[in-house]
């Protein structure tokens, strides 16, 4: 595969130094309640880069992506997204723009076999109208043809082509994570985002999901925010990192950088702020 023969830039990071911002994240507060969940947090999304969100439990990672996604509407703060400001979006308005998503918890239609729930991934993209795909008359029909063998070419690219017809419910959580991915880019994405897809895989599972990352970025050239808790991979796969405590940001580097950084060391020993 290309990921395996593309060589790594020699300084994680340095590869999309001067690269573009597709989306910047300005001094976002989201509170519920009295809850804090993120503190004017500001950092930004490079085009092409695999971006990573780290942090101890609570720190406010999946708060986070649910505000780029549209799903939770901070209440100060401006997301840029492909240089256009917004305050609120709502999730399907981000999904049509390019940003897909997978979640932490897998929220796939389990009764569904793998096939159909990466077809949900394409309904976006279907323009035509619903009647239309039920009668299967002529362009409808074509377009439906097109978005199968889309989802088929994805099926073959994660090696699921053996469980296509089998009910997500019954499957592993690993594969089952595999699905999920499949639906995010049946979408097409600019911009991916990926909640803890690794989360409570074997280190094999772990292995072919990095691989699958790697690859939909350099294949596809899709930009990436990862939240992953396994430093390691962390280490393997991401460009930059930004690290999150008690809702508030307090490093963001290369790996390297926040791997070394004495109030992310702090942070995951759980030293008293
Ligand atoms: N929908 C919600 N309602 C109330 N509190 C929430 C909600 N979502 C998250 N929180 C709180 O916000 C904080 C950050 O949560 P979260 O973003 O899930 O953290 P992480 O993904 O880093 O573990 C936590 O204190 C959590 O309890
Ligand atoms: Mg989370």
């Amino acid at each position: 595969m290309k990921a395996d023969v593309k060589p790594k830039p020699v300084i994680a990071g340095q590869g999309v130094d001067a690269g573009e911002v597709l989306l910047a994240v300005q001094n976002v507060s989201l509170s519920f309640g009295g809850v804090r969940a993120i503190r004017n947090v500001s950092f930004d999304i490079r085009k092409g880069e695999i971006r990573a969100i780290i942090g101890p439990n609570g720190a406010g990672k999946t708060s986070m992506l649910n505000v780029i996604n549209g799903f939770y509407h901070p209440q100060e703060g401006v997301i840029t997204y492909k240089g256009r400001q917004r305050s609120a979006m709502r999730p399907h308005i981000a999904a049509s723009q390019g940003i897909a998503r997978t979640f932490q918890n897998v929220a796939l239609f389990k009764g569904m076999s793998t096939l159909d729930n990466i077809m949900t991934g394409r309904t976006l993209k279907m323009r035509r109208g619903l009647l239309a795909h039920a009668l299967h008359f002529g362009p409808a029909k074509r377009e439906e043809i097109r978005h199968r063998a889309a989802v088929e070419h994805i099926i073959d690219f994660l090696e699921i082509a053996h469980i296509r017809k089998a009910p997500v419910g019954k499957l592993p959580y690993g594969l089952q994570k595999r699905v999920e991915l499949g639906r995010a880019l049946a979408m097409e994405p600019e911009l991916l985002l990926l909640d803890e897809p690794m989360a409570g895989m074997n280190l094999e599972e772990k292995q072919d999901m990095s691989r699958f990352i790697l690859t939909v970025r350099d294949a596809f050239n899709t930009t990436i925010a990862l939240i992953e808790h396994d430093m390691g991979v962390v280490m393997d796969l991401s460009d930059r990192v930004v690290v999150l405590d008690y809702g508030q940001k307090i490093a963001d580097g290369t790996p390297a950088e926040v791997q070394g950084n004495q109030a992310v060391i702090d942070a995951y020993l759980g030293v008293a702020h």
